[in-house]
């Protein structure tokens, strides 16, 4: 698996094509992302002999109906092992067609172009492909890499700022795990990154995609090592799905959940005021914490209580414990869960 991060690289495909001996082409494109960069797109694949696939934009794509779909459009185009699928969008397009090109004839080649900064940061990052089901979130898939991600920032030109919001979630989380120097000079880039200036945003998502890639290295199939890019996401999934994933994205529910898991850790002494309060005056640049009462509470623990994360009992967390550096917690007291999300420390916060 290879993976080219540059401004205007998709040249780059033919020669990725043809060291994989491709006779012909399926690219599954989203519709937005077709729209707006058509003339790129069609570029990409001129002289090949290809077929367009356009998926609707939107989470509720990602879903079995669509992959029978394409799966008779497959069959009906008589597509072999011989062809290559090539996935255009962001995260909802990446996630199915990677899931398809795993299952279909047991398999076929396939190069990922991931275009929102979530994408780019993450979900093309890491072999996870698959559907929604029922209501539960990706539970249906498998792990399945593709040759090539080619990551062409270009594309990122045209993302509106709440977009933009959702891959920067997982940027600063990824500093915070991993890499404290980093976690400040993103801090320091936000209105480069929010303005698409380039010089600024091609090291930053170099350095994201190499810690996730290398956490991922260490546990590819997510049983050990590999939990710790969860880091906000216990609370912040649960701040997601409270809302019915629209009041919040997913990297602004991704950053709250940071800040109430900082919280946490600060209670436990497993970091100091100091770093706490510098996590949040970061964060709250982007996205404001809200106190929750009893009763939400009460709605948010169950919903953390379901969460797939979590051993037998207790809620599974992932918290800091030094600068850029994380931890994970099998089991934390709920009442640490409570005082964090009722959020005395956002007064005491406001108050300095
Ligand atoms: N596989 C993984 O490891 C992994 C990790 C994180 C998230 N995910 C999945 O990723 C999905 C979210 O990804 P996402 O945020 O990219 O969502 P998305 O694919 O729905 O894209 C968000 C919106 O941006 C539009 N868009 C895409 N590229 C654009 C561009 N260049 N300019 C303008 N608009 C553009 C899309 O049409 C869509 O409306 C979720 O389904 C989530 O489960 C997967
Ligand atoms: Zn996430």
């Amino acid at each position: 698996m290879e993976i080219t991060i540059g401004y205007n690289i998709l040249d780059k495909i033919k020669g990725c094509l043809s060291k994989l001996g491709a006779n012909r082409v399926y690219t599954i494109v989203d519709e937005n992302v077709y729209k707006m960069h058509e003339k790129k797109v069609r570029e990409l694949v001129e002289g090949l002999n290809n077929i367009f696939y356009i998926m609707p934009s939107g989470e509720n794509t990602k879903s079995i109906e669509h992959v029978l779909r394409v799966y008779d459009d497959l069959i009906e185009k008589r597509v072999d092992r011989n062809t290559v699928i090539i996935s255009i969008g962001g995260g909802v397009t990446g996630d199915i067609s990677g899931f398809i090109a795993s299952t279909f004839k047991r398999g076929l080649k396939y190069i990922q172009i991931p275009t929102t900064l979530l994408a780019q940061v993450d979900s093309s990052i890491g072999g996870k492909v698959g559907i929604n089901y029922k209501g539960y979130k990706n539970i249906i898939g498998s792990f399945y890499f593709p040759e090539n991600t080619i990551i062409d920032i270009s594309f990122l030109e045209t993302l509106d700022r709440r977009q933009v919001t959702s891959g920067l979630g997982e940027i600063l989380k990824y500093g915070l795990i991993s890499d404290y120097e980093f976690f400040r000079f993103v801090s320091k880039s936000i209105n480069s990154i929010y303005s698409c200036n380039n010089e600024v945003l091609l090291p930053i998502i170099k350095r994201a995609v190499s810690i996730k890639e290398s956490i991922v290295n260490q546990d590819i199939t997510d049983r050990g090592h590999r939990k710790i890019l969860n880091f906000g996401h216990t609370i912040g999934h649960s701040i997601e799905s409270f809302y019915g994933f629209n009041r919040y994205n997913h990297g602004e529910a991704v950053m709250l959940g940071i800040m109430y898991e900082s919280n946490i850790a600060k209670y436990m002494g497993l970091i100091s005021e100091e770093y706490f309060m510098e996590i949040c005056e970061i964060l709250q640049k982007i996205v404001m914490p809200v106190q929750f009462n009893d009763e939400e509470i009460d709605e948010l623990l169950n919903k953390m209580e379901n969460d797939k994360k979590n051993q037998k009992d207790g809620i599974a967390f992932i918290l800091p414990v030094a600068k850029g550096k994380v931890d994970i917690f099998n089991s934390i007291e709920k009442e640490l869960i409570i005082k964090s999300l009722k959020g005395e420390w956002i007064e005491n916060y406001r108050k300095q």
